[in-house]
């Protein structure tokens, strides 16, 4: 028996701020299932190379700043020019500052603040205008376990991300009715080209991994099932929501 409530062949993805560890793993996962990519990264050459290198055809990649509006409405244009809709949106990209509050540069604050939170929104609200014009879609953004956890040294970080559950749960709000859904995943640690130089510092490692109920870090492979889950029809019914893909790292 075929069963196509996990189906998510056809449907055009464009992964914001997609070509770095978690964006690239989904991506893979969602070309390798029959999805069109539309790869948009503020490293335009990154996002073109793992365009190129999906398995499938049609996948393209291109440059994109989520931090400016202008970027974000065009970046809608180029996945309608070349697919002619869009389907799902994955928010992935982000940037981490880590350091005491005391001591932590504003400008730090401000540029997770811009890229995390307020790209989120630009990008999210480019991509609804469309999706609610062609009766519906799905917006799916990653945020992290520091959504709710506090970490000493994480003020920008946490607060930039903690922003995305509000922010998640006034968008699945606004589009409900328009059959847009809006969902946030958040990931424990994951070892990824953000964290890697965190990672390498036995201390942090340690601590981070001690942290984990299961007694491990996540892999990206990870978030690929609550990806589709949110992305598929499995997902028609869920909005607003914040899946935690964690290890049980949000439970205490
Ligand atoms: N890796 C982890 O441990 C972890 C855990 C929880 C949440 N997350 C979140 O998952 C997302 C992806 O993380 P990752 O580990 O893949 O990080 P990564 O550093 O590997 O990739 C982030 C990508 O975002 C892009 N980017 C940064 N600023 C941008 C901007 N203004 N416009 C467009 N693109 C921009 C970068 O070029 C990069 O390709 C981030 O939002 C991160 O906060 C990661």
């Amino acid at each position: 028996m075929s069963d196509s409530l996990f189906d998510v062949s056809g449907r055009t993805v464009l992964f914001a701020g997609g070509a770095g560890g978690l964006g690239s793993a989904l991506a893979l996962a969602f070309a390798k299932r029959g999805a069109r990519a539309a790869i948009a990264d503020m490293d335009e050459g990154k996002a073109k190379r793992l365009a190129a290198s999906l398995p499938g055809p049609g996948h393209f990649g291109f440059g994109l700043d989520v931090r400016r509006d202008e970027s974000c409405k065009q970046a809608v244009a180029t996945v309608l020019g070349q697919f002619g809709r869009l389907d799902v949106l994955f928010n992935c990209g982000g940037v981490i500052f880590l350091g005491s509050s005391l001591t932590l540069p504003a400008e730090q604050f401000e540029q997770s603040m811009a890229a995390n939170t307020t790209g989120v929104f630009l990008m999210s609200r480019a991509a609804a205008r469309a999706m609610i014009d062609a009766g519906g879609g799905r917006i799916i953004t990653l945020a992290s376990v520091s959504s709710t956890v506090a970490n000493p040294n994480y003020a920008a970080y946490a607060a930039s991300k903690s922003a995305l559950i509000g922010l998640t749960r006034v968008l699945a709000l606004e589009y409900a009715r328009n059959n847009v859904t809006v969902n946030a995943i958040g990931p424990a640690v994951i070892r990824t080209p953000m964290s890697e130089k965190f990672l390498e510092d036995e201390t942090y490692a340690r601590t981070a991994l001690g942290k984990i109920p299961m007694g491990r870090l996540g892999q990206p492979e990870d978030i690929i099932g609550a990806a589709i889950l949110l992305a598929s029809a499995a997902g028609d019914f869920i909005t607003g929501q914040t899946i935690y893909v964690d290890g049980g790292r949000t439970l205490s």
